[in-house]
């Protein structure tokens, strides 16, 4: 029996691992608990919104006195920390937010469970999932990012990721908080906010809209299936060994223009368009500064230690990708017009 706090749980990764955990244990209470900024969707849960063993709390990491409340109020032994801001392109526009998030409002869920914890046990678990995005930016070559590589943030967003990663070494090495950490490469998958690569693009080709892609478009990423993300995050959350880090990645390294015109010809197909007539929507824009130039994960520790392997080939990930955008227009409305905000008020009577 546990009592999770999931934080940033109406997020695109959040949402799916609030699923997975109130789906497949029913004996845990989860407590999933966000602030809903832009990036908090509550109809991405509407699924298992009436289930015995959640609870939906609106709150904001960075308060600590409600996160003090919250670890007593609902006896949370463990925390699987996702809230964050966390798209790169905001971070350069407003650094701040992305301080004020990343680094203190994991700091105070550290200090909540460390003062409300007192004497660890084995119930006891401050999970904090990271990003691959700390380790820096790779050469185009063979070199892949291992849980040694040396921390090289270029973003405000990745810094942010990098200073609370820090924090929870320092909580663990400092008061011997049972910690643990894992760092993931780009996830695609259902209820991800348009304004990331995958959705985004899906959605411009649909419409007919420009498609913005930065500098040269050469830029390289690994990606992987959120659901297989969440497969590994519970795997790590159970048998995840205290005190370490996990790298999570595909092993499926993307040229960005690679990339694009795969989800062209596939928005196009399932469009009953001539495939690859979208083409003509790519832009060549001005690059994102600091543009890191190439992600690629070595999850094999993940693999040998605890067994996990990404399940999807990616070419079926993509295809089921496109295919749910695609057949949930509406969810992809509702977020673009805003009209997403209004649910918790209805629902929560708010
Ligand atoms: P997201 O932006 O879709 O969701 C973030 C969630 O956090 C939202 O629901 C938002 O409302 C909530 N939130 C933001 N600030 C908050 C605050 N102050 N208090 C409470 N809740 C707050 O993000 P995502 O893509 O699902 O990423 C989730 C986590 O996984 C992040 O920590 C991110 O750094 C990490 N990550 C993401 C990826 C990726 O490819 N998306 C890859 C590796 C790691
Ligand atoms: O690597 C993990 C990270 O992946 C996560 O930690 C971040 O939260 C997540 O947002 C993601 O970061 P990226 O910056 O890699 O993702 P994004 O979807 O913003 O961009 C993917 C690539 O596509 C990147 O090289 C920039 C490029 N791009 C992006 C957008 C939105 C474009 O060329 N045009 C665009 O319009």
């Amino acid at each position: 029996m546990h009592h999770i706090l999931i934080t940033g749980g109406a997020g695109f990764i959040g949402s799916h691992v609030v699923r997975l955990f109130v789906n497949k244990y029913s004996e845990y209470q989860i407590i999933n608990l966000d602030s809903l900024t832009y990036a908090g969707n509550l109809t991405n849960l509407k699924d298992i919104e009436g289930k015995s063993n959640y609870k939906f709390v609106k709150a904001d990491i960075c308060d600590f006195d409600v996160m003090q409340r919250i670890f007593t109020d609902f006896q949370i032994d463990s925390v699987i920390h996702l809230a964050a801001e966390s798209h790169v392109d905001r971070s350069i526009k407003d650094p701040l937010a992305f301080a004020r998030t990343n680094v203190m409002g994991t700091l105070n869920l550290l200090d909540a469970a460390r003062q409300t914890w007192k004497d660890f046990d084995k119930q006891h678990l401050f999970y904090h999932i990271s990003t691959d995005e700390v380790y820096g930016s790779l050469e185009f070559d063979d070199t892949l990012f291992t849980e040694e590589t040396k921390y090289d943030p270029h973003s405000p967003y990745s810094a942010s990721k990098a200073s609370s990663d820090h924090f929870v070494r320092a909580y663990y090495d400092t008061y011997g908080l049972p910690v643990v950490i894992s760092n993931c490469s780009n996830n695609y998958g259902s209820f991800q906010f348009p304004e990331k690569l995958i959705p985004l693009f899906i959605n411009n080709i649909r419409h007919n809209k420009l498609l913005p892609v930065y500098g040269k478009g050469e830029n390289v990423r690994d990606w992987l299936f959120v659901e297989d993300h969440v497969r590994a995050i519970d795997l790590i959350f159970h048998k995840g060994k205290t005190g370490d880090t996990y790298n999570i990645g595909g092993f499926n390294e993307w040229k960005n223009i690679d990339l694009i015109r795969v989800m062209i010809k596939t928005v196009d197909r399932l469009l009953g368009r001539k495939e690859g007539e979208s083409e003509k929507l790519i832009t060549y824009v001005t690059d994102r500064a600091g543009h890191d130039l190439r992600y690629a994960i070595d999850s094999s520790k993940l693999k040998n230690e605890l067994g996990w392997q990404p399940s999807l080939q990616f070419e079926e990930g993509i295809e089921k990708t496109v295919h749910w955008y695609l057949e949930n227009q509406d969810w992809l409305d509702n977020v673009t017009s805003g009209d997403y905000l209004k649910y918790y008020k209805e629902m929560y009577n708010y």
